[in-house]
């Protein structure tokens, strides 16, 4: 399965933070946002990534991370020249996707927690599986409805009255169809092509699965100023009591198998002396010893 990150909008809600640097690159605790869901999908086991931004905002993610083959992955670039909507990205990078099944993940969306993507991504076949997550202001997402069975019946983007709590979190995965989808669709009253209308197309074709996140799951949210700060205090706070650092990519594509422990020590000693170049030589420490115990 191929990856896209999605890295694109204006991020006028950072404003004026985002006139130096988009959203996605924004600091979250000590690494940039990017970084967490890049490795929610790493940790998946994807390795061929396409990246959409701005044509202003792409070459600071091309300096960031490069061709991704330091890490093991092929990462591609594409330019979204204006944000015509999240689904847009599937006509955007079709040459990328090509006949395989695809995910998309949003470039501000920030998980931690259970092992619900890496298991989704292990049994995914075909059809589209998307996912709920119970939230107090579910106006604010896209809402999914469940029947009496925990069957996902309707599906609706920000709803003025939702009917049900359950939002659904920017991380998507689809067979081959979806190109073809997003091709048939048109843009919605507010001029986007909406990914809440490609998941409704799967729901009516009957191939939709609905996975509830547990409680286990941190969905985290850092699309306003205060929010990035709960987000990167959230971080710090758990980097700080485990020793263990969260949306850390090399490390999560070392325990994936993308890279040799020779590798990726080899890619730390070329790291300026930092805490993050310290962190990751106390993994390669620990492998070493021990092997790899997690992924
Ligand atoms: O975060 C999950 C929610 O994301 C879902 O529940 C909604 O169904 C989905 O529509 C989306 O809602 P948002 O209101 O958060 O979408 P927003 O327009 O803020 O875009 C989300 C991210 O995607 C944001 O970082 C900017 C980027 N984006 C968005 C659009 C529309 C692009 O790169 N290009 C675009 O054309």
């Amino acid at each position: 399965m191929k990856g896209i990150i999605l890295a694109g909008g204006a991020g006028s809600r950072l404003y004026p933070l985002t006139q130096v640097a988009s959203k996605q690159l924004q600091p979250v605790y000590d690494k940039p946002m990017v970084y967490y869901p890049l490795t929610v999908l790493i940790a998946s086991g994807i390795r061929e990534f396409c990246l959409i931004s701005t044509p202003h905002d792409l070459p600071r993610f091309r300096q960031l991370l490069g061709d991704g083959s330091a890490w093991g992955l092929h990462i591609e670039y594409r330019e979204q020249p204006r944000p015509e909507g999240i689904a847009q990205a599937f006509l955007i990078a079709a040459d990328f996707i090509g006949q395989d099944p695809v995910t998309l993940i949003l470039g501000d969306n920030i998980f931690f927690g259970g092992d619900a993507f890496p298991r989704a991504f292990a049994e995914f076949q075909s059809g589209a599986t998307i996912f709920a997550y119970h939230v107090t202001d579910p106006e604010r997402y896209g809402v999914v409805e469940f029947d009496a069975e925990g069957k996902a019946v309707s599906l609706e983007e920000k709803p003025a009255q939702p009917r049900s709590n359950y939002a659904v979190p920017g991380v998507y995965l689809y067979d081959n169809e979806v190109v073809a989808i997003a091709r048939a669709m048109k843009p919605s009253p507010r001029g986007e092509l909406e990914i809440t209308d490609v998941n409704k197309e799967y729901l009516r074709r009957g191939t939709l699965r609905v996975q509830r996140l547990s409680r286990g799951t941190a969905w985290l949210d850092a699309g306003t100023s205060s929010s990035l700060h709960e987000a990167s205090a959230y971080v710090q706070t758990i980097e700080k009591r485990q020793g263990m650092k969260l949306g850390c990519p090399e490390e999560a594509a070392l325990y994936r198998g993308f890279l040799t422990l020779e590798k990726f020590e080899s890619l730390v000693s070329g790291l300026p002396k930092c805490e993050y170049r310290d962190y990751l030589a106390d993994v390669a420490t620990e492998v070493r010893r021990v092997g790899i115990k997690s992924a």
